[in-house]
Parts: C-alpha cells; sequence; structure tokens
C-alpha cells in the first residue's frame, strides 16, 4: 500500500472503529448466551453490509465495500453464528484481479452488460422463494444465497426472463410469495417494475417514465398497487456526460409518488405531487378504502457543520450522518386529494415492520435511532405506534451500536407486535459484539438474553429474518 492509499484510507471513518471490516469466513455453534432465548423463538436474522476483501486502493466509497451477510441461527434455545461474503460475479473477478468497474468514486465503466459499477450486492436481502436474495443499492443481478449456509448459489437471472436489474428494498408479498421488483439506471430506460411468483418466474415488466434518471432508494407495496418515488436527487448533466457519479438536490423539483396497480402497464401510473425532499426508507404502505397510506423516513435538513477533518471524505460522511422523520402520505385514488403530516420529530431511520404486515394495515414499526454524531450510528431501537405517533426507546449503553433490527414474531403469534426485536450491536470501545433479543411488547426493559458472539459484527446496511421452517 503506497503512502497516499494509507494516509487517505486513515481520513474514511468507515474503514475503522466499529466500521472496519472483517475478513475471515467463521462458523460457530452453541454460543455464550447472558439470559435465556425463548422457547416461541426460532430461525434467523440476517443482515447485509459493506466489507471490502482488499485494502481499498484510491477513494472508497462506504458504500463500496463487498458484500457480507451476517447471521445468527436460532433453535432449541441454542444459537450458533456464520458470516459470509456475497460472492457477485464481480467479486469472483476482483478476486483474479480481472475486474474493469470500481465504485462510485470512479468512473462508471459498462462492458456492455448494464452495469457501471462493482455490483457487491452489500445493501438488502430478503427472502424469496426459499433462498436469500442478496441486492444493490445501485440496482444488479441480485445474487441468491443458500439461507442455512449462507454459500452463494450464483446471480439470479429469473430463468433468463430478467430485462436488467433489481434494486435493493424491492419487496415480497408475505402472502402470496411474489417478489416486486424495481430497476433503475443512469441511462435510459430509467425506471422499471416486475413481479416475479414464488417459483421464481417473472409475470411481469413494464416501464415507469420518468422526466430523466433518478435516485431513488426504495419502493412500497399495499394489496392492489405498487408506489414508486420519484425524488429531487438527481445526477448532474456533467457527471451523465463525463460518467461519474455526480449527484446533486435540485430544489425546483417536487417528490412525486406513483402508484400503479401490481399487473398494469406504466402508462396506467397515477402520481402524486409533493414539495421536495428525500427519502431513503418506506416504513409501510397500506390502503384505506379510497385512500393509499404511506409511512416513510423524510430526510430534513442535517444541519451539522461539514466534517473538514475527514478531507476529501467530508461530504460523504456529511450525507451519510441521516437526519430522518416519521412522516405520513396520503393520496385519495378518487378524488386525487393528498395530503402529508410529520408524525415525530425524533431522528431515526432503518425502519422495519412485522414482513407479515408489509403491505397491510399496520401500527408498529422499529427504527434504529440515531446519534448525534457525526458518522452513522444507532444507539437505541425506536418502537412507533404510527397510530398515534408515540413512539419507546431501547438504548443500547455508552458506546454500544446497532444495526437494522427486526421484528421476530412469536412462534404461534397472530397479533402484529407479539414477538421480539433482534439487532447485532458492537462495542466501539471493546470491538466485542453481540446480538440482542428484546420483547418487543416492552422494549426498554433490559434484554430478554444477549448472545456473546466471539467476534466482531461490522456496521452495516440491511438485514432480515426468516422462519426457516417455512422457507
Ligand atoms: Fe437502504
Amino acid at each position: 500500500m503506497s503512502a497516499r492509499n494509507s494516509d487517505l484510507n486513515a481520513l474514511n471513518p468507515y474503514l475503522h472503529g466499529p466500521y472496519a471490516p472483517v475478513r475471515e469466513e467463521v462458523s460457530i455453534d452453541q454460543l455464550r448466551v447472558k439470559g435465556e432465548i425463548p422457547k416461541d423463538f426460532a430461525g434467523a436474522y440476517y443482515r447485509n453490509g459493506p466489507n471490502p476483501k482488499k485494502t481499498p486502493s484510491g477513494m472508497h466509497h462506504w458504500f463500496d465495500g463487498d458484500g457480507m451477510v451476517h447471521a445468527i441461527f436460532f433453535e432449541d434455545g441454542k444459537a450458533s453464528y456464520r458470516n459470509r461474503y456475497i460472492r457477485s460475479k464481480d467479486f469472483l473477478a476482483d478476486e483474479k484481479n480481472q475486474l474493469r468497474r470500481s465504485g462510485i468514486f470512479n468512473k462508471a465503466v459498462s462492458d456492455g452488460s448494464s452495469t457501471v459499477y462493482k455490483n457487491t450486492a452489500n445493501t438488502d436481502l430478503i427472502m424469496h422463494a426459499g433462498e436469500l436474495m442478496a441486492l444493490w443499492y445501485i440496482s444488479g443481478k441480485p445474487v441468491r444465497l443458500d439461507a442455512k449456509t449462507l454459500e452463494t448459489v450464483g446471480e439470479d437471472d429469473f430463468q433468463g426472463a430478467l430485462p436488467k436489474n433489481v434494486s435493493a428494498h424491492s419487496k415480497v408479498d408475505s402472502t402470496s410469495g411474489d417478489l416486486l421488483f424495481f430497476d433503475y439506471a443512469l441511462y435510459e430506460p430509467w425506471y422499471s417494475f416486475g413481479v416475479v411468483d414464488k417459483h421464481n418466474q417473472l409475470q411481469h415488466f413494464t416501464q415507469i417514465e420518468l422526466p430523466g434518471p433518478r435516485l431513488p432508494h426504495d419502493m412500497a407495496i399495499t394489496e392492489n398497487y405498487a408506489i414508486f418515488m420519484d425524488l429531487p436527487v438527481v445526477f448532474t448533466e456533467q457527471g451523465l456526460r463525463q460518467k461519474v457519479w455526480a449527484i446533486h438536490e435540485d430544489k425546483n423539483l417536487p417528490t412525486r409518488f406513483g402508484i400503479l396497480p401490481r399487473y398494469a402497464s406504466g402508462k396506467k401510473i397515477r402520481w402524486f405531487e409533493f414539495s421536495g425532499c428525500y427519502i431513503y426508507h418506506v416504513i409501510n404502505a397500506w390502503e384505506e378504502g379510497d385512500e393509499v397510506i404511506l409511512y416513510c423516513c423524510k430526510m430534513i435538513e442535517n444541519g451539522l457543520d461539514m466534517p473538514i477533518q475527514y478531507g476529501p471524505y467530508a461530504p460523504m460522511v456529511n450525507v451519510l450522518a441521516l437526519r430522518a422523520v416519521v412522516t405520513k402520505w396520503t393520496m385519495n385514488m378518487r378524488t386525487g386529494e393528498s395530503r402529508e403530516e410529520q408524525i415525530d420529530d425524533a431522528i431515526s431511520e432503518f425502519p422495519v415492520v412485522n414482513l407479515e404486515f408489509a403491505g397491510k394495515k399496520s401500527r408498529f414499526s422499529y427504527h434504529g435511532a440515531i446519534s448525534n454524531t457525526e458518522t452513522q450510528l444507532f444507539d437505541g431501537i425506536l418502537k412507533y405506534d404510527l397510530s398515534s405517533g408515540s413512539s419507546i426507546r431501547h438504548g443500547f449503553g455508552k458506546n454500544i451500536f446497532g444495526s437494522e433490527p427486526a421484528f421476530v414474531p412469536r412462534l404461534g403469534s397472530s397479533e402484529e407486535d407479539d414477538g421480539y426485536v433482534v439487532s447485532f450491536v458492537t462495542n466501539a470501545e471493546t470491538n466485542c459484539s453481540s446480538v440482542l433479543i428484546l420483547d418487543a411488547r416492552d422494549l426498554a426493559r433490559p434484554p430478554l438474553a444477549e448472545v456473546i458472539l466471539p467476534n466482531r459484527v461490522p456496521l452495516g446496511f440491511h438485514g432480515t429474518w426468516a422462519n426457516l421452517n417455512q422457507a
């Protein structure tokens, strides 16, 4: 490593401390547990995130690290852990030093496929058709993983039927087992939507017209509709010409939500317009009569000073601080009326719900509580009652930071919040990680159990829960 590289990496906070990558892949059974794992608790908690396998050379964005899944499996009151790299085609090519594409601080490279940057599949995880699917925020080929071993099965193109890519935060309907996915790109077609059934067969595909290339991060589903976002964060003309990742917020543009019947042509989309804002993550959406209700974490003004001590990484650090508040949008499909309401002013992000209620009317959501620090750190979990806007908080304690949580329904439960909330946590002082099991109905109380991990789990992106007996 050159001196300049070493200096550059030293300035990047997302390569150090609780973010520092781990490179060892391990499988460990019979983990030590403080407290007792509930008897009506079984399945697996997975979390994706960036773990650059090679020491970064040149500018390195936190979003660019090779995908790695960390998972903890619970059965009969015992817990086991394993972690594996996501071996996308680009990961394998990079191992052989044959990859021409790189991360978003570098020029986009097209080699005939539609991928312009290295597909790390490091962003999101969903369970569909009996396997895990690792997804990437820029939209790439989805990577299938064995849900029990985490070994990479391979990239999936839905038996040759996938026209291009699948974005992170595509959604699975827990009732039908369908995957509703979106794809977006810097170059036309800018936005597409598809439905893949529970047998992994593509059933529907259509294009969504937009005024230009956009940067949507999430979508929502309801019983009858898919909801898409046209947000005022856009690629710059110069960036597109020079094939570099350059985005900016256009204050003249609105935020629009497009509502489309699940199996309709994109031409049938109905757009609702609101004042401009950026949104990373949807909480949930559903229908109430003629109205479509959408809850998201809405980004508000950052308000933080540019952290110049990070040198060339200051803008990245500033953007990743994530300042968002729970917000509700209501859109009437009959009258066209709409309204927006801020539900609370607490800062939170990475919201999850009981996955059985995704796309259905729900009351509770669980969010990473964002600490007032320069880098992105969750110092607790907030449980929201969306019907009242009230929340309760479980704080992790001094210098302990968490991951996106998952809600785990108690075996045999039928009520929405009858279950547990799990999260990986890492102590930034001791470098030790564990998994907390919290009582979802009494979130503020101490954990029911803490599973001690033998190795650190770096802070990362999204996770999911699967009851493997039902997978
Ligand atoms: Fe995300």
